[in-house]
């Protein structure tokens, strides 16, 4: 606490990513990034901007990587926007979209940011309980509402609702405005782009950290109705108007634009997931349908923080979540690489053996 600081700044509650840790040697399994690098056309694309030209500000509108996200998702280029990480692109779209007279909703138990960014902007909203399987129920967000969002899988729980529920949301809402935040949808769900031509009031964001192996660069999309992404376009605008830099633009075009390496590594992924959610499940433990590249999974005698400090000593780190009280027993696990999910596998093997 300052008192230089400003009013708002004494009532944020920032959120809190998952640790980065500095030791090399670590099996590292918490914060959902790809285990695959970036493929080839995208290391030479960010080769080609390490230049003269990086003293030059880059194009404000990122055009060209505008350009290679229409094409993919086959919409027009006004209907996308992109920004620094999808993370910026929810705070705009918190800011410019989302505060209304009525409170938002979103699920109880989902991605932690959304509240912090309503405690920035000052949003109401309420938190609508997951089902007791941790499913998404549209029912539930058949109220008034000031706008609606979540996470298609959800996170942390990795559970994917079906095009078909979506647009029965959005049929049911259609005076606010409804943001699915696709940033795991690559790795086994429906996506709800192919919604935005017939319904004005969805805004669906994509990252790059994921299934294209992007992290480490920041970039983020959203595609939506003209309308809306000129409201994101305005609050960029009065912010930051160079949100990507050369190197962003190049690397992430590229990216958008290199379709077989993306599928390779999704589909790896997907495998691998698929194998480690056996292994687990012949350990005793129960693992979340997933539709994501992580897995949220409980074993009945260990506790979830407990589990996640003993696989740490063994130099395998895993997310644990205190809270929602609900996800405490549970453990999240990224899917890496075969050989990374087969050490955790083994650890938490050796883990059950010793006595409790
Ligand atoms: C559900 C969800 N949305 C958005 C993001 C933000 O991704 P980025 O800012 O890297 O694009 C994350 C990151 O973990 C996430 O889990």
């Amino acid at each position: 606490m300052s008192r230089f600081w400003s009013q708002v700044v004494h009532g944020l509650t920032p959120y809190v990513p998952g640790e980065q840790p500095k030791l090399g040697n670590l099996v590292k399994l918490n914060t959902n990034e790809n285990p695959y690098g970036p493929g080839l056309r995208v290391l030479e694309a960010l080769r080609a901007e390490a230049a003269d030209s990086l003293r030059l500000y880059p194009d404000p509108n990122s055009e060209r990587l505008r350009q290679a996200i229409a094409e993919y998702h086959d919409i027009e280029l006004a209907n996308i926007f992109v920004g620094n990480g999808s993370d910026e692109i929810l705070a705009h779209a918190f800011h410019a979209l989302l505060k209304h007279d009525l409170p938002i909703l979103f699920p109880d138990i989902t991605y932690s940011f959304y509240p912090v960014y309503c405690g920035l902007y000052g949003i109401e909203y309420i938190e609508v309980p997951l089902t007791g399987s941790f499913e998404i129920c549209v029912n539930d967000y058949l109220r008034p509402n000031g706008g609606i969002v979540f996470p298609n899988p959800n996170a942390p729980t990795g559970r994917a609702l079906a095009l078909s529920e979506i647009e029965r949301l959005l049929r049911a809402n259609p005076d606010s405005v409804v943001v699915v935040d696709e940033a795991y949808v690559d790795f086994g769900a429906e996506s709800c782009v192919s919604l935005v031509k017939r319904f004005p009031q969805l805004l669906v964001t994509h990252t790059l950290s994921k299934s294209r192996s992007l992290a480490g660069l920041r970039v983020g999309y959203a595609v939506g109705n003209a309308e809306l992404i000129e409201a994101l376009d305005r609050v960029k605008d009065s912010f930051n108007s160079y949100p990507l830099g050369r190197p962003a633009q190049a690397g992430a075009t590229a990216a958008m634009q290199d379709r077989a390496y993306f599928e390779s590594t999704c589909r790896k992924v997907i495998g691998t997931r698929e194998k480690l959610v056996a292994s687990l499940q012949s350990l005793g433990f129960e693992v979340l349908p997933s539709a994501a590249n992580f897995v949220l999974t409980r074993h009945p005698q260990y506790d979830g923080k407990e589990l996640t400090a003993k696989l740490r000593e063994r130099s395998i780190i895993v997310r644990h979540f205190s809270k929602p009280e609900r996800i405490a027993p549970f453990m999240r696990v990224t899917i890496g690489t075969d050989v990374q999910c087969a050490a955790l596998v083994d650890a938490l093997a050796d883990i059950l053996r010793k006595p409790v």
